[in-house]
């Protein structure tokens, strides 16, 4: 059998198989309050019956204005807690594990949704005042307000307060995001913290928040339970967070309770010259698992059934994420499946859908 499916245990969680779905915003609240809709359901409950081994949500924010898009779901109260225990309800009578990815966007918050032009949302328009460590803006983005220490503190227990609520869900595991450069990752990287306190400055002053983040979320998410964070290995720009520093803070997250590393890279700064191809992210997943020697994944541009497995065999990750390439194919485990000679039984086909099945 090939190891894309094989389980794997974080925890006291085993996952049916190595091919997971990779958070993606949805854009998909038109009541602007947060809580995922049918959209979500099945858009979640396609790829969890396509096969998919862990589910992750997009990107939730964990208050109102950590939100990306005024359309974003979040994890801020128990209306929203509710309604996502329907979905991850869902995932797990299919068979699939369900994460969240907690997520706070910082300075590039409050803006519309892509195909509204991702541009800056005013607030007569529905949004609002976008949060930072320092007040420096994303390229043509509103200059955010730098956030005191005050106000640093309450996003850290927000970040707690919904992992309590994800795990009321029914959520077998959260995500910190920690990447494409939202909130974490702007404290992360010296291009955009400009801060001259403890939470600027030094590697250290700059991983505190995250630090903070997954201590406050271990202590009241179940030990049982894995808790995974994302980060960008690399701004790719000269002068920002390194791949170096990712491989360090990932020894970190391992000493302080974090099951796996999901490795990502960019979008902190549009300076970005991203040299993107098949698996481009693979080898910083490599590395993080090597040096660090954390459970990690890998994520970007892996489509095809051959050489997602070939990230396996190589030792390049422990399990490989897919965004795109699910979207346009749901049921991607399925075929993979065929393709790398799984007979059909042990493909995770619901017995309704067995007459489909792909067979040689
Ligand atoms: C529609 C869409 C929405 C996305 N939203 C998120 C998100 O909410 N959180 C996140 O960490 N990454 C998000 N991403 C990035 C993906 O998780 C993934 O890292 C990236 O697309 C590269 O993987 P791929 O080549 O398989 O698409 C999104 C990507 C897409 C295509």
């Amino acid at each position: 059998m090939p190891s894309l499916f094989d389980q794997v245990a974080l925890r006291g969680l085993t996952v049916r198989n190595r091919i997971w779905l990779a958070p993606m915003c949805q854009y998909a609240v038109d009541a602007q309050d947060g809580v995922p809709t049918d959209w979500h359901l099945v858009h979640l409950g396609a790829r969890a019956t396509g096969g998919f081994g862990l589910v992750f949500t997009e990107a939730s924010a964990v208050v109102p204005e950590g939100r990306i898009s005024p359309q974003d779901v979040g994890v801020w109260n128990d209306t929203q807690a509710d309604a996502w225990a329907r979905i991850a309800g869902f995932l797990h009578d299919r068979g699939a594990a369900a994460g969240v990815q907690l997520a706070h966007a910082g300075r590039k918050a409050s803006v519309a949704a892509p195909w509204r032009g991702s541009t800056p949302v005013a607030p007569a328009d529905g949004g609002w005042t976008a949060v930072a460590p320092s007040a420096a803006a994303f390229d043509d983005f509103v200059e955010p307000q730098a956030l005191d220490l005050a106000g640093i503190r309450e996003i850290v227990d927000a970040f707690a307060a919904a992992a309590v609520r994800a795990d009321a869900a029914g959520f077998d595991t959260v995500e910190l995001h920690g990447a494409h450069g939202y909130l974490v990752h702007q404290f992360l990287s010296p291009l955009s913290n400009l801060r001259e306190d403890s939470y600027g400055g030094s590697f250290e002053n700059r991983t505190r928040l995250l630090l903070e983040i997954v201590d406050a979320v271990r202590k009241v998410w179940p030990e049982r339970k894995p808790v995974c964070v994302r980060l960008s290995a690399t701004d790719w720009v000269e002068g920002g967070w390194t791949l170096e520093e990712t491989c360090e803070v990932s020894q970190l997250l391992a000493g302080q309770g974090v099951d796996l590393v999901d490795v990502s890279s960019g979008g902190l700064d549009p300076r970005q010259q991203i040299e993107i191809g098949p698996g481009y992210q693979v080898p910083f997943a490599r590395a993080v698992r090597e040096k660090a020697g954390v459970t990690t994944a890998a994520v970007g541009l892996i489509t095809d059934p051959a050489q997602a497995q070939r990230v396996l065999d190589d030792g390049d990750a422990d399990v490989v994420l897919l965004a795109r390439a699910a979207l346009r194919e749901p049921a991607w485990p399925w075929r993979a499946a065929h393709e790398l000679g799984v007979p059909a039984e042990n493909a995770s086909y619901p017995p309704n859908y067995a007459r489909g099945a792909w067979r040689s």
